[in-house]
């Protein structure tokens, strides 16, 4: 038996559309935040007499127990019947990156319970076929995931930018709606890829924003991160909102939140925002800004939650 505790990972310049939908190989560079507070908690053991998945406390059956059982079988195949245990202390597939967290925590967890030897950056390729996003979240701190060019994809994994304690950034998010999301990641992507006449702009326009990015992590540079995150985020939008049916996750309060993001920068506080698939919305500011954003953010929704840089997974027996 192994437990692996890990935060959720927020994407700063975003994963969006495959160039392999088996093996989960993105069209993208991808660049992000690792989460502090919210984490996920997954303990695996084999040996059991058969197959149990349970997630916040209940039995998973139909497509996530088997989404978590096959990734089982891609860490080891022919593996011995497995009871997996997984808990989020904050909301499941509503847009705050439960994915990312809970399939880093299973590979993490279940290649401990095997006493498979890896590096992180295998850990990070098998994470990254449970959910693109959860290549990234192997690490704390500033993680930019490689779109990489290998058929195998064993150049696409995550890389380590900088350590959680270079730069003590807050990210102040507004749960618009803890509801789960109306289409998933993966649907969105493929009805995107097939049908947005914007995608192809947003292949061929990535780089940039991502090299803005990671220089301006590695500088502590706000606004130029700021800056190529809010451009990543609405051309993501713009693949979303241009395909057929249309993908919509923005509610009116998200869009009343950008506002605000937008005049609290006229007032002189640096901040910024980013949304993912769903509604809610994640402000990027420093600490000692943090307090003015989020009670801008309470006239608009109810549930606001302040966090920092978070740290590297822990793995224990
Ligand atoms: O890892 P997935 O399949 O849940 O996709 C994540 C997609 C976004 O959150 C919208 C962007 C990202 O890079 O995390």
């Amino acid at each position: 038996m192994a437990t692996a505790t890990v935060h959720p990972n927020i994407a700063l310049i975003k994963y969006w559309g495959k160039r392999d939908r088996d093996l989960n190989l993105p069209s993208t560079g991808s660049l992000s935040m690792t989460l502090s507070h919210f984490a996920t908690k997954t303990s695996v053991v084999f040996g059991v007499d058969h197959d149990e998945v349970i997630i916040n406390g209940e039995e998973a059956l139909g497509r996530p127990a088997a989404r978590v059982l096959k990734h089982l079988d891609l860490i080891q195949p022919g593996r011995a019947p497995a009871k997996v245990v997984s808990t989020n202390n904050f909301p499941t597939a509503a847009g705050l990156a439960s994915s990312s967290s809970g399939f880093a925590a299973l590979t993490l967890a279940a290649l401990k319970a095997l006493n498979i030897d890896h590096t992180p950056a295998q850990a990070s390729i098998l994470a990254r076929q449970g959910s693109g996003s959860a290549a990234r979240s192997i690490w704390g701190g500033f993680v930019e995931w490689r779109r990489g060019v290998k058929e195998d994809g064993t150049d696409s994994h995550g890389l380590h930018v900088a350590p959680p304690d270079h730069w003590n950034l807050n990210m102040v998010i507004a749960v618009v709606d803890k509801g789960q999301k109306s289409v998933g990641s993966t649907e969105g992507m493929l009805r995107t890829m097939a049908t947005s006449p914007m995608y192809s702009a947003w292949v061929s326009s990535w780089q940039r924003d991502l090299d803005q990015a990671r220089q301006g992590i590695l500088d502590q540079d706000l606004t130029m991160v700021g800056r190529a995150m809010e451009a990543s985020t609405l051309k993501m939008f713009a693949t979303m909102f241009t395909s057929n049916p249309p993908i919509r996750y923005w509610r009116p309060a998200s869009v009343a939140i950008q506002d605000e993001v937008a005049k609290l920068r006229q007032d002189g506080i640096n901040c910024w925002w980013t949304m993912d698939a769903g509604p809610n919305v994640k402000v990027l500011c420093e600490p000692e800004d943090a307090p003015a954003v989020a009670d801008a953010l309470e006239h608009h929704v109810e549930d606001v939650h302040t966090l920092a840089v978070g740290g590297h997974p822990v793995v224990e027996d």
